[in-house]
């Protein structure tokens, strides 16, 4: 094939970004993939005045590039699943290969549609799905190919990222940082999904999914989000020497996958604590390699459109040289290499930062004290505030050493029994993240 002939639909922000970035460096692109690359039909409701489609075929109705025989690939860019499952499966079913940025669509429905796509004998790309620009499936796939992945960590949400960036570094309120975010487009449409941790949990399954070979497990990830952080959270962290980081974690254990996405203290020194504002970054830990670090843009027109192209010129190179991409390529097994159980997240075994208000009177300490004993949980440190002026009760922070979820889940109900203890506790996990 001298000319793979592409149909992009959603004009949108990474849209437009990829139809942009695709003119401006096609001469390069096209050297890369061993034949030229060319937007044939575009499908989208409205057309976008950052982007010039003047000179290409503009369907309003987007199935009608999922149908269109000249298409060979069809880029999924607009986002959601509901049109963006149809339209892929349509695709899928007129024989086109598919590359998408859309995470929500692999995560929840990526093992039917590899399915399908497999039996239809065409590929499903995804790599603008997770970390925006960042290579990281493709570093998964392919440069770690040869290595066993013990756990990777990342922060893989750049609003929430950005909102608790300017919560340390500004002190500024958590809702008036997510208005800004929504302000400069970094946040979903329904902002939930970023600080609710769900576009993290998407994220993270399609690289657990590679990284273990395993399924796409949406189900089973814990998710807990960043909307309980205060700012004395951040503040206390810091007093510690750790910063607080919304993470996605997939880690192998003897007892089975560990999958989690929640705020977590990491130490103030290791790299990903010094990821700022909306940036990305994962920490991959293997055996053969040990740590890698991947760093860059999560999100944002050109840096997703980056992403979105590199499948293109994957899957063009095997167009160009007549070898049929496959779905077995992609790295995500359809049936678990070996069996793998997703730990419940009370089997899962971390430190723990926890903040209460406690009276300020004598005695209290020793009951506190008693529970973590009697719960054989051993504290590594502990802060004690005076009383602002007028109070009777004053912040109490405890850093308990490893141990398993259950246990301390347990400890924190009875210490939230006492009555010295007034309100919740929060609770935030803590990761050395040193291997
Ligand atoms: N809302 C997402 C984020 C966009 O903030 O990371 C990129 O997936």
């Amino acid at each position: 094939m001298s000319e793979v002939k592409l149909g992009l639909c959603g004009l949108g922000t990474v849209g437009c970004g990829t139809f942009n970035v695709l003119a401006r460096n096609a001469s390069e692109i096209s050297a890369r993939a061993g034949c030229e690359l060319r937007v044939v039909h575009v499908g989208a409701r409205r057309d976008n005045p950052a982007c010039d489609t003047s000179a290409v075929r503009v369907s309003r109705d987007i199935f009608k590039v999922a149908r269109d025989p000249e298409v060979n690939i069809l880029l999924e860019l607009i986002g959601g699943t509901d049109t963006a499952l149809e339209l892929v499966r349509e695709a899928i079913a007129h024989g086109k290969h598919v590359v998408t940025a859309n995470k929500a669509l692999i995560a929840e429905y990526g093992n039917e549609l590899l399915a399908e796509a497999e039996a239809a004998g065409v590929s499903v790309s995804f790599e603008a799905a997770v970390a925006g620009g960042i290579p990281i499936i493709k570093a998964l796939r392919e440069g770690l190919a040869g290595n066993r992945v013990h756990w990777l960590a990342g922060i893989i949400n750049g609003t929430g990222n950005f909102i608790l960036t300017e919560m340390r570094e500004k002190g500024r309120d958590f809702s008036d940082v997510l208005a800004e975010a929504q302000e400069l487009g970094y946040a979903e449409a329904d902002p939930t999904f970023d600080v609710e941790g769900i576009d993290a949990a998407h994220k993270l399954v399609i690289l657990a999914a590679i990284a273990f070979g395993m399924p796409l497990q949406f189900d089973k990830v814990f998710t807990e989000g960043i909307t309980r952080i205060a700012t004395q959270d951040v503040d206390y962290a810091e007093e510690l020497g750790y910063r607080i980081k919304h993470l996605g974690i997939a880690r192998r254990t003897d007892a089975g996958i560990e999958l989690r996405v929640h705020p977590t203290l990491i130490p103030e020194s290791c790299l990903l604590a010094n990821v700022n504002g909306v940036k990305n970054a994962v920490l991959v830990e293997a055996d053969a390699v040990g740590s890698t670090l991947y760093y860059g843009a999560g999100a944002g027109a050109e840096p997703t459109a980056s992403a979105v192209l590199a499948d293109v010129v994957d899957l063009a190179r095997n167009l160009a040289r007549v070898q049929k991409p496959t779905v077995a390529a992609l790295g995500i097994a359809m049936k678990a290499i070996t069996p793998q159980v997703i730990l419940a997240i009370e089997e899962v075994e971390t430190a723990c930062y926890l903040r209460m208000l406690a009276e300020d009177k004598p005695g209290v300490m020793s009951e506190v004290a008693r529970i973590f004993s009697d719960a054989d949980i051993s504290i590594e440190a502990l802060i004690q505030k005076p009383p602002q002026p007028g109070q009777t009760r004053v912040p109490v922070v405890i850093l308990t050493n490893k141990t398993r979820e259950g246990k301390l889940m347990a400890a924190a109900a009875e210490l939230e029994k006492l009555p010295s203890i007034a309100g919740e506790i929060t609770r935030i996990r803590v990761e050395s993240l040193d291997g």
